[in-house]
């Protein structure tokens, strides 16, 4: 019986309830095919503050190093607000990515022909489709830049720095590229090389880089002209490569038209052979935390992209992917997908889950 490793970081508000019901799919998905899945237990953000006093504990980070991947929840909540930067529990998810090295995060956005209804963009096009995958460099740029207070031209100022090396570029644009041939061959780059000097660099990498891709048809967006056609004509998108920063709006933007930011998953990558890191794009949400309302697909459809991409599971992968469309298509729906006038009542997270479960046949 072959036995993978995983981290398991439940983490804070939803966190526990939406990887409660993906270890109990992945435990269906084990029954199934005879593999054993043991999950390893750890603590980061908000709980691991609670506990040891620091966001990311060494020994989260070790765990997470020695297994096959991580499955994390959510980090954070209004108790741990007014805590200073480097305390706070979003700290764990940028230790973690770079503790990691995963530098390439994968945030695929699609619209279930069952969900064209939860789409609030107009219904010819959301008729079209929405077929996305943003890859976002995860650890540079401003989140990891230079940054500081000191006294500016009016008064103190905060400053953050945005800077992009041509070996970070490369290996970004590489991991956009790859998936794109796999995909519909086309590949936008996102940036703002119309202001910015580190998105001129950006820019310049990914057009040599594409010397090495003929296959794959290249064009390049300004970010505020993307966020705009990403509403305007969303079925045109196959995969976007941005930073770090750009990825965390757009992707979140994205979110919105496919429905629900509930039913996005992703997985965050560094170089073949080390683990990747799955969650939901979705935060911790700690208004709906502990109700049984959250919707649990996305960190579902995570577990399905850790079979697939870290376990090398794909057949895995794809019955889980399948279970959910199933299951959606059967009428099944938290609150977050609801659509005024559907009949059934809202299911909770753990029922949700149980769906999934069923309809793996495990
Ligand atoms: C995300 C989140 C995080 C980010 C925060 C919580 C640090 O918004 O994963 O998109 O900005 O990367
Ligand atoms: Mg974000």
């Amino acid at each position: 019986m072959a036995e993978y490793r995983i981290a398991l970081i439940p983490g804070d508000g939803i966190g526990p309830e939406v990887t409660g019901e993906a270890c109990a799919v992945l435990d269906a998905v084990g029954r199934r095919h005879g593999h054993a899945f043991r999950t390893l237990p750890v603590l980061a953000g908000g709980a691991a503050i609670d506990a040891t006093g620091a966001p990311l504990p060494d020994e989260t980070l070790e765990t997470c190093r020695e297994c096959d991947a991580v499955l994390l929840g959510a980090v954070g909540g209004w108790k741990w607000d007014t805590l200073p930067g480097h305390l706070r529990p979003e700290r764990a998810l940028l230790g973690l990515r770079s503790g990691l090295g995963l530098y390439a995060n994968l945030r695929p956005a699609t619209l279930h022909p069952a969900l064209a209804a939860a789409c609030p963009l107009r219904a010819d096009i959301a008729a079209q489709g929405i077929d996305v995958v943003f890859v976002r460099e995860l650890t540079g740029g401003m989140y990891f830049g230079d940054r500081g207070r000191r006294e500016g031209k009016f008064g103190l100022e905060g400053f953050d720095t945005e800077a992009y090396g041509v070996g970070e570029v490369e290996r970004i644009a590489r991991v956009g590229f790859e998936l794109a041939r796999g995909r519909r061959k086309k590949l936008t780059s996102v940036d703002k090389a119309n202001v910015l000097e580190s998105s001129r660099v950006w820019r310049e990498v990914v057009v040599r880089v594409a010397a090495e891709y003929p296959d794959v048809a290249l064009d390049h967006m300004y970010v505020d002209n993307a966020s705009m056609q990403l509403i305007r004509r969303p079925s045109d998108f196959d995969v976007v490569v941005t930073t770090n920063m750009f990825g965390d709006i757009l992707s979140d933007e994205a979110g919105q038209i496919t429905g629900s930011i509930g039913m996005l998953p992703s997985a965050s990558l560094g170089d073949p052979g080390k683990p990747g890191m799955y969650e939901p794009v979705h935060g911790s949400a700690p208004d709906i935390a502990g109700k049984d309302l959250a919707n649990p697909l996305a960190t579902i459809l995570s577990v399905a992209m850790m079979l697939r991409l870290s376990l090398k599971l794909p057949k895995e992968a794809d019955e889980v992917e399948r279970a959910v469309t199933a299951v959606l298509a059967s009428g099944a729906r938290t609150a977050d997908i609801r659509q005024p006038g559907d009949g059934n009542a809202p299911l909770g997270t753990k029922a949700m889950g149980r769906r999934v479960v069923e309809a793996l046949g495990a």
